[in-house]
């Protein structure tokens, strides 16, 4: 069980918050699947990783400092945020930022609960002695644009007409939180 004690208005106390484990990996597969094919929130529309990618990448950020995080009610997989090294820390020029990403299926949204997983994430990023978190979120995606901004995140950037969803251009964002 999970309580938060500064937003408590939500419907969601019997979501679980948990990092996960590589018997997650089609649970996150599933959600991932689900939110690429309402196609626009995302830039890709199905899923990258095979189960079995996804489940070796759960066990690598479980080993290194990256994060994979659940959101879970009665056993089924309701949402996900990943924090990973940017650049996929393959550069000493990138260890102190740590990238988001997070994905929750429609039905359990504005809820609050895609703040409890920001606010786990700030935190456990804190712990970890990131520096620095960044994201990129579509101009369109109002709601997702003003959680980062209610978690302090700020505007860094914009590449205008960046994306074309349906018949409707979209600005990418950049977004970034210094610790
Ligand atoms: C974006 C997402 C993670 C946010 O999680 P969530 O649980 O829905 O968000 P929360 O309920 O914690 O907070 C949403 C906030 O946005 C506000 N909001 C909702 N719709 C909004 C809109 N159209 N414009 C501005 N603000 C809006 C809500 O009022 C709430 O703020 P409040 O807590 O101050 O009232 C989730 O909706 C999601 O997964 N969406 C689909 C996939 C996606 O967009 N992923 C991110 C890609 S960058």
């Amino acid at each position: 069980m999970f309580f938060l004690a500064r937003k408590p208005r939500i419907h969601n106390d019997e979501i679980e918050l948990r990092e996960a484990v590589p018997s997650d990996a089609r649970g996150i597969i599933e959600v991932a699947g689900a939110v690429g094919r309402e196609k626009i929130y995302n830039v890709s529309e199905g899923f990258g990783y095979s189960e079995a990618e996804e489940r070796n990448l759960i066990a690598r950020a479980v080993r290194s400092r990256d994060l994979v995080l659940v959101a879970e009610e009665g056993g089924r997989i309701v949402g996900f945020l990943t924090l990973m090294r940017y650049f996929g820390g393959r550069s000493p020029k990138v260890q102190h930022v740590g990238e988001i990403g997070i994905n929750i299926l429609d039905g359990y949204r504005n809820k609050g609960l895609g703040y409890k997983m920001m606010d786990y994430a700030i935190d456990w990023a804190r712990n970890k002695g990131y520096i620095k978190l960044c994201l990129s979120v579509f101009s369109t995606n109002e709601r997702a644009a003003s959680l980062y901004k209610k978690c302090g995140f700020m505007e860094e950037g914009r590449r205008r007409a960046q994306f074309k969803i349906d018949d409707e251009y979209a600005d990418e964002i950049d977004m970034g939180l210094f610790l």
